[in-house]
């Protein structure tokens, strides 16, 4: 058997309500049409959600951007919207940014994490889905399985990737990318990564000489800016990572621990504050209190020649309610702040603001202060 691609695609077609959850009817919906390249296109698919995002998840051997692919799911998120109209879920057809489809789904709205590679003998594959927060809410995660030994012992003590890994880093206002590698240079990487609305890690790669052919990446997240796409603000951009596991790569349990620590990211109410991740079980995953707090959630599978042996709901384990009850706590804490910052953003990186019409209600009595 050849590579196998790996496709997570996901767009905001409508909540259910507001902005919390998805209908089961969009996930019907795209479950009905994607079983129809099951055996075809696809090898393998499975539909969910994480809060008002619908998740496609797909394995074909189409390779990475194949018009097929991203056209089938363009496709899916088109009929998705004609139910959400009809039902009249809010914000129906919210992601989809572009009229018609040209051949790749890049930059049209929908988020997209895909990756090619050679299924190995035993094949731990997770998706992480977050929702009310941006693409750089993965930066520390990610940091942290593949380039953290206090998060990941097996950079230290297992000869298999002890060299360490590689990264490729996006600056997402420049549109331009730099490969950078861990160890040897984490402090510069950490310059660029703590500055998450602005660089962000786009994939991370095995380095030469290790186990894993290094041209194959080992995890990916969708980049996609929508207020970029669209140059105004039309909901955050959720964003949605790929990370594969064990045997050369940081085991099942590094790639979740980095969520024990429910870290604070930007989005959550009018994608405008700071506030909490919390990694919740599917059944979690809807976003209620003040349109957050901003979630994750994480679907693990083994491959078998493509086919998607699970999911399990990897954070419904008892061993993250800490996290859980820690992020709460963090949640009311933040939420005192009301329209302060830093629960607030700074000015440049809100999604919604009044103050232009402030400033031009007020621009005759301000004074000049000696
Ligand atoms: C954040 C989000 C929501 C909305 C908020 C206001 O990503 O989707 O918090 O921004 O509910 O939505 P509108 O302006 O549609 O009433
Ligand atoms: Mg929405
Ligand atoms: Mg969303």
């Amino acid at each position: 058997m050849g590579k196998i691609t790996f496709s997570l695609i996901k767009a905001d077609v409508g909540g259910w309500p507001g902005h919390s959850k998805v209908h089961p009817e969009l996930i019907k919906t795209a479950e009905e049409e994607l079983a129809k390249e099951k055996g075809k296109l696809l090898i393998d698919y499975h539909v969910t959600s994480c809060g008002d995002d619908l998740q496609l998840i797909m394995t074909h051997q189409q390779g990475v951007d194949s018009k097929d692919i991203h056209g089938l799911a363009w496709n899916i998120f088109e009929k998705a919207t004609g139910v959400a109209k009809k039902l009249k879920l809010y914000g129906a057809g919210q992601d989809m940014l572009k009229d018609a489809f040209s051949g790749n789904i890049r930059g049209m709205g929908p988020g997209i994490a895909e990756m090619e590679f050679t299924e190995r003998k035993g094949e731990p594959i997770i998706t992480f889905m977050m929702d009310k927060t941006e693409p750089g809410a993965f930066n520390l995660p990610i940091y942290r399985m593949f380039a953290d030994p206090f998060n990941t012992a097996g950079l230290v003590i297992d000869p298999n990737f002890h060299a360490g890994f590689k990264f490729e880093i996006w600056d997402i206002k420049e549109h331009k990318r730099v490969f950078m590698n861990a160890p040897e240079e984490m402090y510069e990487m950490l310059a660029l990564l703590g500055a998450k609305s602005r660089y962000v890690i786009k994939r991370v790669y095995p380095k030469s000489g290790e186990k894993l052919p290094e041209d194959e990446p080992v995890a990916v997240i969708s980049t996609e800016k929508l207020f970029q796409i669209a140059k105004k603000y039309i909901g955050k951009d959720d964003p949605v990572a790929v990370v594969r596991a064990q045997s050369g790569l940081p085991a099942l349990g590094e790639v979740l621990e980095p969520f024990a620590f429910p870290h604070l990211v930007s989005g959550w109410m009018r994608g405008s504050h700071n506030g909490p991740i919390i990694p919740v079980a599917q059944k979690d995953a809807m976003c209620t209190r003040f349109d957050g707090p901003p979630r994750v959630v994480a679907l693990g599978f083994q491959l078998a020649e493509g086919k998607l042996v699970g999911p399990v709901d990897l954070f419904a384990d008892v061993g993250f309610d800490n996290a859980r009850r820690k992020a709460l706590e963090i949640a009311d804490y933040m939420r005192r702040h009301g329209p302060f910052e830093p629960h607030r953003l700074p000015l440049e990186e809100m999604e919604y603001t009044t103050l232009p019409k402030v400033m031009e209600r007020l621009k005759d009595r301000f004074e000049k202060v000696e």
